[in-house]
């Protein structure tokens, strides 16, 4: 166990505390900050031990890549090359934000932190306190989302400090996240742009402004598709046996009424709309299907709640896949170990 220190984002404007934020960053340390999507830990992206360390701390497969995280558009071409037009649009119109552009890496970007490839994603985070981070470094941050390996990503201080404290050397406390879904990935290596994970950048606000069709990976035959690397690995799987349940209402509530056993613990996560149909098991409402980003924001909480109240069968109603929806339901999905029943 190290020590970790533990900062408040409204801290690190102070000037020292940002130095000694900093000088854990250059002597290769770990730092958990918070970003406008989920936490993530960074460490220096050019510094191939300190990537490394990210990998050890999480437990995370070393063929599992990072995201390069940086704090002006112009730092681009020091860690990409041929960005492509499509690319240069999409960053005009949604950086800083949860876009991450998977490019041509430069020379300069260790193996360590691509996991062996020679692409490298990359982002520019809407955060200020990430911001403030690393534009004051001159560096770019390294960092996945902040949670042990295959548990659900962190939204706030106390997933982070249960996953973290005590393995890395400071974090600091932004308060929940308020996307809470981590970045969209969009494969810019080839002539399609082709989207990796769902976020909240989505088909159709890219579409939008490519004025052109794109692909999304998960569409796609499986010998098609191109993959992340993270696509393969579980991911957000509560302790519970976890069951996403496709169909009206009316046959939901009815499957799970007829399951009820008393012995097993079993909650069910579904909208606000449906909060009063389950009298006999936990209910976790994620919120109104008329505000779909709330739902967004509260998926990983609730997810960590189940272990939190000791759910051995968790039945989750799916919730449809508009817009943001769709990485709602790609999160849901891993969690459940894709087992799904359609009613
Ligand atoms: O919102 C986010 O993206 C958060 C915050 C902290 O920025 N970060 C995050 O990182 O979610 P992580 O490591 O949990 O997810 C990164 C994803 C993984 O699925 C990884 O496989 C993929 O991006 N990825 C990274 N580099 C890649 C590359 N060169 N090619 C394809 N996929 C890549
Ligand atoms: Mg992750």
């Amino acid at each position: 166990m190290k020590q970790t220190l533990i900062i408040k984002a409204e801290q690190v404007t102070q000037p020292n505390i940002l130095k000694t934020i900093q000088s854990i960053i250059l002597d290769g340390g770990l730092v958990v900050f918070p970003t406008e999507t989920v936490y993530g830990i960074g460490a220096n992206a050019l510094n191939k031990e300190a990537s490394k360390k990210i990998y050890d701390v999480k437990g995370r497969p070393s063929d599992n890549p990072l995201i390069v995280h940086i704090g002006q558009i112009e730092e681009l071409s020091i860690y990409a090359r041929e960005v492509p037009d499509y690319a240069k649009s999409l960053i005009q119109a949604f950086w800083p934000g949860p876009l991450t552009l998977i490019l041509k890496k430069q020379d300069i970007v260790p193996y360590t932190t691509t996991a062996g490839l020679d692409t490298v994603a990359i982002r520019l985070p809407k955060h200020e306190t990430a911001l403030a981070l690393i534009q004051g470094l001159k560096l770019p941050l390294a960092a996945p989302s902040a949670n042990l390996s295959g548990k659900p990503s962190a939204t706030e201080f106390k997933h982070v400090y249960e996953d973290l404290n005590g393995k890395v050397d400071c974090i600091i406390d932004g308060g929940p996240s308020s996307i809470g879904i981590e970045s969209t990935v969009l494969d810019c290596t080839q002539a399609i742009p082709t989207i990796l994970r769902p976020g909240a950048i989505t088909q159709s606000m890219i579409e939008r402004i490519l004025q052109r069709p794109i692909l999304d990976a998960s569409t796609l035959p499986i010998e098609d598709a191109p993959k992340s690397p993270g696509m393969k690995y579980t991911h957000y799987k509560p302790k519970g046996d976890v069951t996403i349940l496709y169909g009206p209402i009316e046959k939901v509530q009815e499957y799970v009424i007829s399951h009820v056993d008393s012995s097993i613990p079993t909650a069910v996560i579904c909208a606000s709309d449906y909060e009063l149909l389950f009298p006999k098991v936990r209910v976790r409402t994620l919120g109104y299907l008329s505000q779909p980003d709330w739902i967004a924001k509260q998926l990983f909480s609730a997810l960590r709640e189940m272990d939190e109240w000791g759910m051995k069968r968790i039945f989750i109603h799916s919730f449809p896949e508009v817009e943001i929806g769709h990485a709602v339901m790609n999160r849901l999905l891993k969690a459940a170990g894709y087992q799904t029943i359609k009613l």
